[in-house]
């Protein structure tokens, strides 16, 4: 698969007359978001309306990971982030955290050819020399292996802070030796974990939960928020098309006015 002609392998995917096939058809190709930033949320709850444990949503979550980025890398996003554990994700229960890292490791390992074969660079960004040695290695070697590859950039946030992120950049600016008078906002973002990507258009939360929680705090200055009631275990192609629809009927101002009110304006 490669990204150049972006809604013909999305459709090559979607079986002719399936519902989402209609959806793919109204994206316009020509607008879309060139990084796209998702809060994976309502796992636990998902867990909780089968009246099973908070990680059986998490690993129903898996799912929803592969079909996002294969929908993604096939539709033409440069970069697709995902928000997987939070620094303040380690509040929770040791065996829930252990069992996120065991899920991303085992995702990893099944993963891999995938993102390969698909052409999909994988990164990471967040705090990682904090993470297990293990998953370190795991990661790394991911990294290593689809850094030759041209096609999506698919990010995973772990043990990731927004804040966090600000205070590595100050000190990685710091530790550079750049003047103060030198750093302007496009010096300061070299230094920030993803230096060198475009800022997310278009952040997606699912679950309703009406928070940033953290997240690309210094990137999503101007994204447009998409909020949806699904929860992460039941999001799929057909959610992420409806996501991008959303965003492409949006009006873009950046602080200004749009071109229709300057001339109504005038
Ligand atoms: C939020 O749901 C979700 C998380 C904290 C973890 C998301 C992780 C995965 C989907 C699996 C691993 C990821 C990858 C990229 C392989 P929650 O538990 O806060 O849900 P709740 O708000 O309903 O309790």
């Amino acid at each position: 698969m490669s990204v150049s002609i972006p809604l013909e392998q999305l459709l090559a995917w979607i079986p002719p007359g399936h519902p989402d096939e209609g959806l793919a058809r109204q994206v316009n190709v020509d607008r879309l978001p060139a990084h796209v930033a998702i809060i994976m949320d309502g796992n636990g709850r998902w867990a909780a309306g089968r009246h099973l444990p908070r990680v059986e949503g998490h690993r129903a979550g898996i799912e929803s990971v592969r079909d996002t980025v294969e929908t993604a890398a096939r539709l033409g996003i440069r970069v697709l982030t995902l928000y997987a554990f939070s620094i303040e994700n380690w509040k929770r229960p040791a065996s829930e955290v252990g069992t996120l890292m065991t899920l991303l490791k085992r995702y990893l390992r099944s993963e891999l050819n995938t993102l390969l074969r698909n052409d999909i660079r994988f990164g990471v960004i967040g705090r990682l020399d904090e993470l297990a040695p293990d998953i370190q290695r795991e990661l790394n070697d991911a990294v290593e292996r689809t850094a030759g590859n041209r096609g999506m950039l698919f990010n995973i946030a772990l043990n990731y802070g927004g804040r966090a992120e600000i205070v590595d950049a100050a000190r990685r600016a710091l530790a550079s030796g750049v003047r103060p008078e030198e750093l302007d906002e496009t010096r300061f973002a070299s230094f920030l974990y993803t230096a060198g990507q475009p800022d997310p258009d278009l952040l997606i939360r699912t679950s309703g939960e009406m928070r940033v929680s953290n997240f690309l705090l210094w990137q999503i200055a101007y994204a447009e928020i998409y909020v949806t009631e699904t929860l992460w275990p039941d999001f799929r192609r057909r959610h992420l098309l409806e996501a991008v629809l959303a965003y492409q009927k949006r009006e873009r101002r950046y602080g200004g006015i749009t071109p229709a009110e300057a001339i109504s304006a005038q």
